[in-house]
């Protein structure tokens, strides 16, 4: 909620879920749809013996959004905001998290979103999952790119 947001609107609202019949529903929802998705590695994701939308995580929270976007004002940016802050206060805590994108397969579902009760004028965005580690360390799994910062100095 201390994130920053265009013209401080705070066009956010958070749904803690700590239900894991509800966890599973919308998992087993949203990798049915993707299963049948145009893209291939989302296909392939949904196919993966044991996957859960959620990684099986005890809580998750959805991010939803108020206000269509007015240039250079956006609800999608100030909520990305907030769930950076949510994973990196989180890691503090020695919880893990993951953003989950692929919630949007359950969110898409005219009929399945009533059943969340997000209040009116929100549409979700995002959610995050959350939980105590199964592992203290995981690496990064990709290296990062390289060359993806330049500068733009006096003189040089
Ligand atoms: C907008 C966004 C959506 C994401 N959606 C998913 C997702 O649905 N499922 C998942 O397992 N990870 C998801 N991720 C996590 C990325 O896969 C992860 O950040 C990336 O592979 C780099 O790994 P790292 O965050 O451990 O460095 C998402 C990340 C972002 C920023």
């Amino acid at each position: 909620m201390w994130a920053p947001s265009g013209h401080n609107r705070q066009p956010w609202h958070f749904l803690v879920i700590q239900d894991k019949e509800m966890l599973d529903r919308m998992s087993d929802f949203a990798v049915d749809r993707m299963r049948r998705s145009s893209l291939e590695w989302v296909r392939n994701l949904a196919g993966k013996d044991g996957y859960h939308l959620f990684h099986n995580a005890p809580t998750v929270i959805v991010v939803s959004g108020t206000h269509p976007d007015e240039p250079p004002l956006s609800a999608l940016v100030d909520c990305s905001a907030a769930i950076q802050n949510m994973l990196v206060a989180a890691e503090s805590l020695d919880i893990g998290t993951c953003w989950i994108g692929l919630a949007r397969f359950f969110f898409e579902d005219e009929k399945q979103l009533p059943s969340l009760r997000i209040p009116e004028g929100y549409r979700p965005l995002y959610s995050v999952a959350m939980g105590y580690k199964a592992d203290d360390y995981i690496p990064t799994p990709m290296p990062r790119k390289s060359g993806t910062v330049s500068w733009y100095r006096r003189g040089e």
